[in-house]
């Protein structure tokens, strides 16, 4: 029992990174930051004052931002602050548009003295992130809550700063999709894509057309007066909102009520759709019907800029249907490119009736179409720079692809203006305006969402808001540790939800050695666990399994990576890095013998068996190694031999999930051949 609740305790402690004392913990890093010496204390009289231009929006904001620093606090603030002895005084120069702009000034400084604090911006749309800033400051110190004395000047890299969230997929309540604009704003992201329709659902209620969310969707869908509730939302937060309706693919919940809009008639169903459905762009009745569903959608939504998708066009339906090929031969088009061109044009002039510009993924890059339009790249990042070079303005989401279950560090390492874009010229590059972090939904619930997004989009958010030059990989570690607390403390559930899935899995109050397994394993890559899925998905199947709770990238594996590493590196001589390595190996070893009684009693733990148990065989083959390093005597041959091959299989996935710390402790056992200390 002793043994039990000393474990977590002692990992904690291991693996927690020791903070650098200079290191502010703000994600995005701002453009300039001048530390001075003391602080400012936050206690129960802080207040805010504002001068300056003023609104509602603003006292919306400030009144957020106080719950918020309660929140970091836990300190209860009077509601009628002293006015006269404000700690904080907020001045912005003039007033924000009613509709947010794409490049409006988001500026801002923010200067704490011991005695207080300003923050002043040219629009309000600066203090909104300065606030959070402020907020990302706050920290327990010997004498009580405070912030730094610092000085900050700060302006975003790109102008557009984006989070795509898909509801099609899987349906996100409107509460879910609030809290993440929290996280948004948290780090300074100023776009939601709200990927409204797809195959699997279409989530808008349409007046003009009721049949696309009555039976375009299973019930689930936003009401009018929700979207705009939600808009308002993110405009207080510098968010702007830019609905996606994809089309002409990924279409199949339109044709669910309305399928003489659809290529290949028949019956359809809002799933599964199909990869093949896909609208007939050569009837005018579709055009009509487009007119009339983006006139309403562009009322609803006030942003200038409207996603038409234009993703994945395969083209089947069209092959399949004698008249759209003759449709094709005769208005002399080459290829089904050229009729998706077409469609596009008129979609086009459609959205300029409306006065928006239209988005769209890389696809529908073509000469056809005028330079005002933005080219969405995900297919890689050369369609981005060939946008540039042709004179379209354009985003990168090629790399910040949250689904593919990568570490925080491989979407750092990607910037817009690297890749084929570090060859533009400066013209081109101006072109470029930032891009979009994805969070597509085949695999995600209301429930894990937020551990699907956070905290690596900070990462991406920093990456766009930040000098180019900020690319200190330890540094962002440490700090989206900070982050991912502070974001959990702003409501979001990246960390609770794991929590809660664990408990519910094991059916017991007592997970410590579940949470054990839990920490090191991370979810099969990419899209593999699409592909494996034989056959279409089941959109409707509970996503309440171990794959389904932990996190994308698991930071106990990355700090014992990291302890390995220092341990190799020093020969073999860093005997803390050695003790740390021991303690953690040991726990993991003695883990499987706690656990299986607990895994045999779930249906939805039962798959976790061998998981565990190579857990176990890993973590004894790597104390062995330690051994034989200790003793400075090489492992036998044969002993490696066989130890190798038990990483192999180990290194497999089981129940869909990668055990994270194998190739660590692979490293000692080959380490453990020739352990000659240096
Ligand atoms: C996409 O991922 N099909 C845009």
């Amino acid at each position: 029992m002793r043994n039990l609740l000393l474990v977590p305790a002692l990992l904690l402690g291991l693996l927690a990174t020791a903070q650098p004392q200079s290191q502010l913990n703000l994600m995005p890093t701002p453009s300039s930051v001048q530390t001075g010496t003391g602080q400012l204390l936050i206690d129960r009289s802080f207040s805010v004052a504002v001068t300056g231009s003023h609104d509602a929006s603003l006292d919306r904001g400030i009144q957020s931002f106080m719950a918020q620093l309660s929140a970091e606090t836990g300190i209860l603030f009077r509601s009628k602050p002293d006015a006269a002895k404000p700690a904080l005084t907020i001045h912005a120069d003039h007033g924000r548009q009613q509709i947010q702009k794409l490049g409006e000034d988001e500026s801002y400084e923010l200067t704490i003295t011991a005695s207080g604090a300003a923050l002043t911006a040219p629009t309000p749309l600066g203090v909104v992130h300065g606030l959070q800033t402020f907020l990302q400051l706050v920290q327990a110190s010997t004498n009580g809550f405070a912030v730094p004395v610092v000085t900050i000047k700060d302006q975003p890299r790109f102008p557009w700063r984006g989070l795509l969230i898909d509801v099609s997929r899987h349906f996100i309540p409107i509460d879910v999709m609030k809290r993440n604009l929290d996280g948004m704003a948290a780090v300074k992201m100023n776009v939601l894509h709200w990927h409204l329709s797809d195959d699997q659902g279409f989530r808008v209620e349409s007046r003009q057309f009721p049949k696309l969310h009555g039976m375009g969707s299973e019930g689930l869908y936003y009401t009018q007066d929700q979207i705009r509730d939600f808009i308002s939302y993110a405009h207080d937060r510098g968010i702007r909102v830019i609905p996606e309706f994809d089309m002409p693919g990924h279409s199949g919940s339109w044709f669910a009520g309305y399928p003489e809009l659809a290529s290949n008639p028949g019956t359809y169903n809002f799933e599964p759709g199909g990869p093949d459905s896909v609208t007939d762009p050569t009837q005018e009745a579709t055009y009509k019907f487009l007119d009339k569903f983006i006139g309403e959608m562009a009322k609803l939504f006030p942003d200038a800029y409207f996603h038409i998708g234009g993703d994945e066009v395969n083209g089947k339906h069209w092959d399949a249907n004698p008249k759209i090929q003759a449709f094709i031969h005769a208005h002399g088009m080459k290829n089904n490119q050229d009729l998706q061109a077409y469609f596009n044009q008129r979609l086009q002039k459609i959205l300029t009736k409306y006065h928006k510009t239209m988005v769209g993924w890389d696809e529908i890059l073509h000469p056809d179409l005028p330079k005002t339009i933005v080219v969405q790249s995900w297919r890689g990042q050369e369609s981005l720079a060939a946008a540039a070079r042709q004179g379209y303005s354009g985003l990168l989401s090629f790399g910040y692809y949250l689904d593919l279950m990568w570490p925080a560090a491989r979407h750092y390492a990607v910037d817009p203006m690297s890749g084929a874009a570090s060859s533009l010229g400066p013209e081109e590059k101006s072109r470029i305006l930032g891009g979009e972090a994805c969070m597509w939904a085949e695999w995600i619930t209301p429930e894990n969402i937020d551990s699907h997004i956070w905290p690596r989009n900070a990462v991406v958010a920093e990456r766009l808001w930040s000098p180019q030059e900020t690319k200190d990989v330890d540094s962002m570690y440490a700090r989206l540790d900070a982050v991912s607390l502070h974001l959990e403390r702003l409501g979001l559930t990246h960390r609770s939800a794991k929590l809660h899935m664990l408990h519910r899995m094991a059916g017991t109050a007592e997970i410590t050695a579940l949470r054990l397994l839990a920490d090191v394993v991370e979810p099969i890559k990419d899209y593999t666990r699409w592909d494996d899925s034989k056959g279409p998905i089941d959109f409707h199947a509970p996503l309440n399994r171990l794959i389904d709770a932990v996190y994308p990238e698991s930071d106990v594996a990355r700090r014992f990576r990291d302890l390995v590493q220092k341990y190799v590196q020093s020969g073999f001589k860093d005997q803390a890095a050695e003790t740390q390595i021991k303690t953690l190996l040991v726990a993991w070893r003695d883990n499987d013998a706690k656990l299986k009684p607990l895994l045999g009693q779930s249906f939805l733990l039962q798959e976790a068996v061998p998981l565990s148990e190579n857990l176990a065989a890993v973590a004894g083959a790597g104390l062995q190694s330690l051994d034989y390093l200790d003793i400075s005597q090489p492992s036998p041959d044969s002993w490696r031999t066989q130890q190798l091959t038990l990483l192999d299989q180990a290194k497999t996935r089981k129940a869909d999930l990668l055990l994270m710390v194998v190739a660590p402790i692979q490293q000692l056992v080959e380490a453990s051949g020739n352990p000659k200390k240096r």
